[in-house]
C-alpha cells in the first residue's frame, strides 16, 4: 500500500525544468492534486505517520495550505495559515528569513496559536529548509512546540534537513 502510493507520486508529480528561474527544477504536483485517491492517499499517509496528539496544523502559503487543512482535518487538530507579509490584517507575528536574492518574511495571528500547543507543520517541498526554518522559529516565538515537520517530497541534494536538525522530519518522498 505504502509502495503503491509511491510508484503513483512519481507518476503524477510533474518535474518542470527551469521554473520559476533558470536552474530550477520545479515539482508540479497538480496532477497529483487532481486525482482523487493520490490526494486522499496523500494526506492519510501524512496524518498516519505522526507522532503523538496534535493540536494545530500549520500550512505555508501557498502549496501548504492544500496539504496542511487535510490533514488537520483527519488529526482532530486545528489549521493555522503561515502567510506570507502583508496578507493578515494583524496584529501578526513575523519571522523574516534569507533568499537567494534578499530576504521573505513569514507570519501568523498569534492569538490563534496558544502557550504550549502542539504544531505540525506541513508543505509540499522541502528544498534548503528555509521556509521550514522560519516556520518552526515563528511558532516557537508564540510559545508553542513544532513536534514535527511533514513534506510531500524532499529535495536531499540540498540538505533543508540539516537546518531542521532537532525537529522530526518527515517525507513521503525523497529525491537525490
Ligand atoms: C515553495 C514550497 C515551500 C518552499 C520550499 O513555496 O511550497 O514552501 O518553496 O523552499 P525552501 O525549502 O527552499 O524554503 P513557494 O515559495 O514557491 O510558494 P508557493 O507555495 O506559493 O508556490
Amino acid at each position: 500500500r505504502g509502495d503503491a502510493l509511491i510508484t503513483r507520486m512519481h507518476e503524477l508529480i510533474r518535474d518542470v525544468p527551469d521554473f520559476p528561474s533558470p536552474g530550477v527544477g520545479f515539482k508540479d504536483i497538480t496532477p497529483l492534486l487532481a486525482d482523487a485517491k493520490a490526494f486522499a492517499g496523500v494526506v492519510e499517509e501524512i496524518a498516519s505517520r505522526v507522532d503523538g496528539p496534535v493540536d494545530l496544523v500549520a500550512g505555508t502559503e501557498a502549496r501548504g495550505f492544500i496539504l496542511a487543512a487535510p490533514v488537520a482535518v483527519a488529526l482532530g487538530a486545528g489549521f493555522v495559515p503561515v502567510r506570507k507579509h502583508g496578507k493578515l490584517p494583524g496584529p501578526t507575528a513575523a519571522e523574516e528569513y534569507a533568499l537567494e536574492y534578499g530576504t521573505a518574511t513569514v507570519e501568523v495571528h498569534p492569538f490563534t496559536v496558544p502557550r504550549g500547543a502542539r504544531v505540525l507543520i506541513v508543505d509540499d517541498v522541502l528544498a534548503t529548509g528555509g521556509t521550514a526554518g522560519a516556520t518552526i522559529r515563528l511558532f516557537e516565538h508564540c510559545g508553542a512546540q513544532v513536534v514535527g515537520l511533514s513534506f510531500l517530497v524532499e529535495l536531499e541534494f540540498l540538505h533543508g534537513r540539516d537546518v531542521l536538525a532537532g525537529h522530526r522530519v518527515e517525507s513521503l518522498l525523497a529525491v537525490s
